[in-house]
C-alpha cells in the first residue's frame, strides 16, 4: 500500500503529465472538409481557432468530391467534420454509413428546414443554410449579342444560347447534382432529360466546381452561368455587370449541410465545432464572407443581399428521394450516359 504521502506525489505527477501535452497541443486538433466557397471556409476555420484555441487544418472541396473522398477513406479516416455544401450527398453519405448520429444541443434554435434534414438522416447530418438555384447571364455580352433576356428554364435550349452556358458536372458538384434533381423535379424526367440533352449542345464547359460558372458570367467568360442564386449574388455585389434570373417555371433549393465524419479521430473536438458552427454568431460570419445563404440558425442575420425565399418560386424538393443513394447514382449515372456523351 502505498503512503498516503506517496500518494498524493503520484496525483500530482499526473496530473501534471496530463496538464503539460495538453498546454503544450493548445485544445488539439480538428480537420474539416469545407465544401462552401473558399472565401468564407477560412475565415470560419479561425473564428472556431480563435474562440477555443483548436488548431484546423482546413481542406476544401465539392460535395461530390468530398463525399467521395470519404468514401475512399473509410477504412482509415483522415477527416472529422465535414462542413458546408449542398444536402443531398450529406444524406447519401448518411445512407452510406460514412457519418455519424450527433444531437447537438442548439439544434432548437434552428429552422424546421434544418432540422427536417437532420430527421430525415437520423442525425447524422444537419441543415445549416438554404440557398435557391438558378442562373446569370451577362448584361453586356447580352446586348452585344442581342439575344432576349432569359427568364425560363427552357430559354436556355434554345439555339441563340449556343455555347453561350455553363454549369457544374454533376459528379463533382452538388450545385450541378441540384439542378438535375431539381429540373426532373419541375419538368418530369423524360421531359427534363430531353431538355438537358438540348442544353448540353449550349454548354461550353461543365465545371469541377459549381460556383464558377457564376465567375465566369461576371467576367464574361461566359455569357449564361447555372449556380445557386447567391453565388450570383456575390458577383453583382462585387460591381459585376450581371442579372439574376429565379427560372419562371419554378426551382429548387439546397439545404447547406453538415456531418461528423465515422471514425473521426478528434471526436471531441468535431463535436465541439458542429456545435459552435450552428451557432447564430458563428453563422453571421457567412454574410461577412459575402455568402449570401440563408442561415439554419433562427437568431443569425440574415444578410440583406440574401435572395429571399418569398421571393422565388420554389418546389417542394424531396430531399430523402434525390438524397437516397440508389437515386444519386441513377441519376447521375444517366446523365454521364445520354448527356454527358452526347456531341456538342
Ligand atoms: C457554393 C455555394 C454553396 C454550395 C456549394 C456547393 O459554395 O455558395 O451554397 O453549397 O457551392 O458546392 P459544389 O462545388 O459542390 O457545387
Amino acid at each position: 500500500m502505498p503512503t498516503p504521502r506517496r500518494l498524493l506525489a503520484t496525483g500530482f505527477a499526473v496530473t501534471l503529465t496530463a496538464l503539460l501535452p495538453a498546454a503544450a497541443s493548445a485544445q488539439g486538433n480538428l480537420t474539416v472538409y469545407c465544401s462552401v466557397q473558399e472565401e468564407w471556409c477560412r475565415p470560419m476555420m479561425q473564428a472556431f481557432e480563435r474562440a477555443t484555441g483548436v488548431r484546423v487544418a482546413m481542406t476544401r472541396k465539392s460535395s461530390g468530391e468530398t463525399m467521395t473522398q470519404i468514401r475512399a477513406e473509410a477504412a482509415n479516416p483522415r477527416g472529422d467534420v465535414w462542413w458546408g455544401g449542398t444536402g443531398d450527398p450529406h444524406m447519401q453519405a448518411a445512407e452510406e454509413n460514412l457519418t455519424v448520429e450527433y444531437r447537438s444541443p442548439r439544434m432548437s434554435e434552428l429552422h424546421p428546414w434544418a432540422t427536417r434534414q437532420a430527421e430525415q438522416a437520423r442525425f447524422r447530418t444537419i441543415g445549416i443554410y438554404a440557398g435557391a438555384l438558378g442562373y446569370s447571364y451577362n448584361t453586356t455580352e447580352l446586348t452585344r449579342r442581342r439575344i432576349a433576356a432569359p427568364t425560363c428554364w427552357a430559354d436556355l435550349a434554345k439555339p441563340e444560347f449556343r455555347g453561350e452556358i455553363q454549369v457544374a458536372d454533376p459528379n463533382t458538384s452538388g450545385t450541378a447534382y441540384t439542378m438535375l434533381a431539381t429540373l426532373l423535379q419541375v419538368m418530369g424526367e423524360e421531359p427534363a432529360f430531353d431538355f438537358l440533352k438540348a442544353m448540353h449542345r449550349n454548354v461550353n464547359q461543365y465545371t469541377r466546381s459549381g460556383a464558377a460558372p457564376a465567375r465566369a458570367a461576371a467576367t464574361g467568360e461566359t455569357l449564361v452561368g447555372i449556380t445557386f442564386l447567391h453565388d450570383a449574388v456575390t458577383q453583382k455585389i462585387a460591381g459585376a455587370p450581371v442579372e439574376i434570373v429565379a427560372p419562371c417555371e419554378g426551382t429548387g433549393y439546397e439545404i447547406g449541410s453538415m456531418s461528423i465524419i465515422r471514425g473521426a479521430r478528434n471526436m471531441e473536438n468535431a463535436q465541439r465545432f458542429y456545435d459552435w458552427a450552428l451557432s447564430a454568431e458563428a453563422q453571421a460570419i457567412a454574410g461577412q464572407a459575402n455568402s449570401f445563404q440563408l442561415p439554419s440558425n433562427r437568431n443569425a442575420p440574415i444578410p440583406p443581399q440574401a435572395p429571399r425565399f418569398e421571393n422565388i418560386r420554389l418546389i417542394d424538393y424531396d430531399f430523402a428521394r434525390w438524397g437516397s443513394a440508389a437515386e444519386r447514382t441513377r441519376v447521375i449515372t444517366r446523365w454521364e450516359r445520354e448527356v454527358r456523351a452526347g456531341a456538342r
